[in-house]
């Protein structure tokens, strides 16, 4: 995306026509897109307020099993607590580095994951893929 905007940016200072140019204008929208609009924008809103009224998960780190996950109540509010197949505790704040939603986890990649905008962290915090680009905060299991 980078690139192509430096190429839009460039023709339209030199007064060229560019052929995205109108793919990439910021007033491409039109009346036809506004519900889908709403509807991502609602969908962003439940999941940035929803997960904080669900209860947590589990109570106890004894009720986390191996190779799994669980939200449990913490003092600033859920932590997510994985037990890995050594037994070993490994626990992150669940509050996403990006803009704060709160992450979900993918069983299948052992990630936290983050229902906003897709930024993913592994079981230590560390980020996977972005836009996030700063790393969980520790906690104790
Ligand atoms: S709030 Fe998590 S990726 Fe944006």
């Amino acid at each position: 995306m980078g690139t192509i905007a430096g190429a839009i940016l460039a023709d339209r200072i030199a007064g060229r026509d560019n052929p995205h140019a109108e793919v990439f204008s910021p007033h491409r929208l039109s009346l036809r897109g506004v519900p889908t609009l709403l509807l991502q924008n609602a969908q962003v809103a439940k999941d940035l307020v929803g997960d904080r009224l669900t209860p947590p998960d589990a109570q106890d780190t004894e009720d986390v099993p191996v190779d799994s996950a669980r939200i449990l109540p913490d003092a600033t509010g859920k932590k997510g607590v994985y037990r890995d197949r050594s037994g070993t505790l490994h626990a992150v704040s669940l509050r996403c580095t990006h803009l704060g939603c709160l992450l979900r986890f993918n069983g299948a990649e052992r990630s936290w994951d983050c229902p906003c905008h897709g930024s993913r962290f592994d079981v230590d915090g560390a980020v996977l893929e972005g836009p996030a680009v700063r790393p969980l905060s520790p906690r104790q299991p």
